[in-house]
């Protein structure tokens, strides 16, 4: 148990919806602390150092059209195990499979467009802030 950092972001689908400020409220009602905040719209080159894991995969032209197509809001948490706390809120990766309760089992249908991305560890987290911020 330890206090940690995390990469939230709200995805294009998830701004053009008006969803900024229901995602805020998800995180914040939970009891995790916003550290800094900034809106920008991702490039090719950032897609392919954020989305690096990926890059290689079939659904990757997709996924990085998709994340490149507008604004995005770029978000660091924190809070006790806030890497985890954070994945559980916001629900698996399909929405059409997510919980409901979850970010993207009561928002989101369909996995191109889930909303909200989250690092999937500590060690994710930091680079990917180091992306960001
Ligand atoms: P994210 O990184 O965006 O927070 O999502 P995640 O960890 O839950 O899922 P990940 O496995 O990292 O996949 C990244 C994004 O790629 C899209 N995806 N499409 N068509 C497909 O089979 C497929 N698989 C993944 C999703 O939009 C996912 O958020
Ligand atoms: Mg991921």
């Amino acid at each position: 148990m330890a206090i940690e950092s995390t990469f939230i972001m709200v995805k294009p689908d998830g701004v053009r919806r008006g969803l900024v400020g229901e995602v805020i409220s998800r995180f914040e009602n939970k009891g995790l602390t916003l550290d800094k905040m900034r809106m920008l719209t991702i490039d090719d080159d950032l897609a392919s150092r954020h989305y690096a894991e990926h890059v290689d995969k079939p659904f990757y032209g997709e996924l990085a059209a998709f994340i490149t197509s507008g604004p995005v809001v770029a978000m660091q948490w924190s809070g006790e195990s806030a890497v985890v706390v954070a994945r559980t809120l916001m629900g698996t990766t399909n929405p059409a499979e997510a919980a409901p309760g979850t970010i993207r089992g009561d928002l989101g249908a369909i996995i191109t467009e889930n909303i909200v991305h989250g690092s999937d560890s500590p060690t994710s987290a930091e680079r990917e802030l180091g992306l960001y911020f």
